[in-house]
């Protein structure tokens, strides 16, 4: 009797632990693979629109992420050709349907990296100035190279399907998904990716995500978008979606702008904008002095 209870419990605890091991396996690795990210959660991401003439609405076309209240970060690639006037972020949510919330703002200038490289996708960045400052949270760079293995994230509103014959992503989501990546050494990057594309080197401007196993991947309407890991207990930018060959195959990474790259550039290109935007009130200062001197001797002389 006790032994026909012992094996009882014992087919019911193999089978709890079965059950558990496919539903892990068999979860849908989704981006291409991942989760849809909850409400709330990366504040800083921002989609792009460009506005079609004539129509109210914008067509999504990249991600992008927030760094400073007045300034998205995206890949170059996305704005390539486009007017500022014709582009606006939408920013603070996860959902981009109609009642998904969140704010929109236009953008006042494009400042694309002046390397950027068409044909290689070299230096793949480009800062946009907002017209109005963003109250949404924004995101510190990563400091340093994140190194082989440091789990990263990625989130995207791109393809979550793959034309067969193409190997391109389609089916772009209203929901923005999120999926967790390591990135990959150099070398390792280099290796595979410089064998298989047809579009120049892995630079040392780029950096590689992926496990390389397959059906894990960002994909085409994610550019521009966020590779993030943590660093001192906070998540940070360390790159932009920017290139891959299809999306999701096995034996090939995802590759991203290395911002790390790019700090200086980033800083002063947003300080110098900002001074220039200042321009008339700095030369009011400078002169000011001068007004209260003239004014304290005239006074002297009527007095
Ligand atoms: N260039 C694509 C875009 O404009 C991103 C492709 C990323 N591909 C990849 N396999 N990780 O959206």
């Amino acid at each position: 009797m006790f032994n026909i209870a012992k094996a009882i419990c014992l087919l019911f605890c193999l089978s709890v632990l079965v059950h558990a091991e496919t539903t892990l396996t068999q979860r849908d690795p989704r981006i291409i693979g991942g989760e849809v990210a909850d409400f709330g959660d990366w504040p800083s991401t921002a989609a792009l629109f460009v506005t079609k003439k004539g129509r109210e609405e914008g067509s999504y076309i990249c991600g992008g992420t927030l760094i400073a209240p007045r300034w998205v970060i995206t890949a170059a690639h996305c704005v390539k050709g486009e007017k500022a006037t014709n582009l606006f972020v939408w920013l603070g949510t996860t959902d981009l349907s109609d009642n998904g919330g969140g704010e929109g703002i236009k953008i006042k200038k494009i400042i694309s990296h002046p390397q950027y490289d068409e044909a290689t996708f070299d230096n793949d960045l480009a800062l946009l100035e907002l017209e109005d400052i963003s109250n949404v949270k924004t995101m510190p760079l990563f400091i340093g190279d994140a190194e082989e293995g440091t789990p990263a994230a990625v989130v995207g509103w791109g393809a979550r399907n793959i034309n067969p014959l193409t190997g391109e992503g389609f089916n772009p989501s209203l929901q923005l998904y999120e999926l967790q990546l390591p990135i990959v050494s150099q070398t390792q990057c280099k290796l595979i990716m410089e064998d298989l594309q047809n579009m120049g080197p892995v630079t040392d401007n780029m950096i590689c995500a992926g496990t390389g196993l397959g059906g894990e991947d960002t994909c085409q309407g994610d550019s521009g978008g966020p590779l993030m890991a943590m660093q001192n207990n906070e998540i940070r930018l360390v790159g932009l979606v920017s290139w891959g060959i299809g999306c999701a195959d096995q034996n090939t990474y995802g590759v991203y702008t290395r911002l790390n790259k790019f700090s200086k550039w980033i800083e002063s290109s947003m300080e110098a904008e900002s001074n220039n935007d200042s321009g008339g009130g700095t030369i009011f200062w400078m002169l000011f002095p001068f007004f209260v001197l003239l004014l304290t001797y005239k006074i002297r002389r009527i007095g």
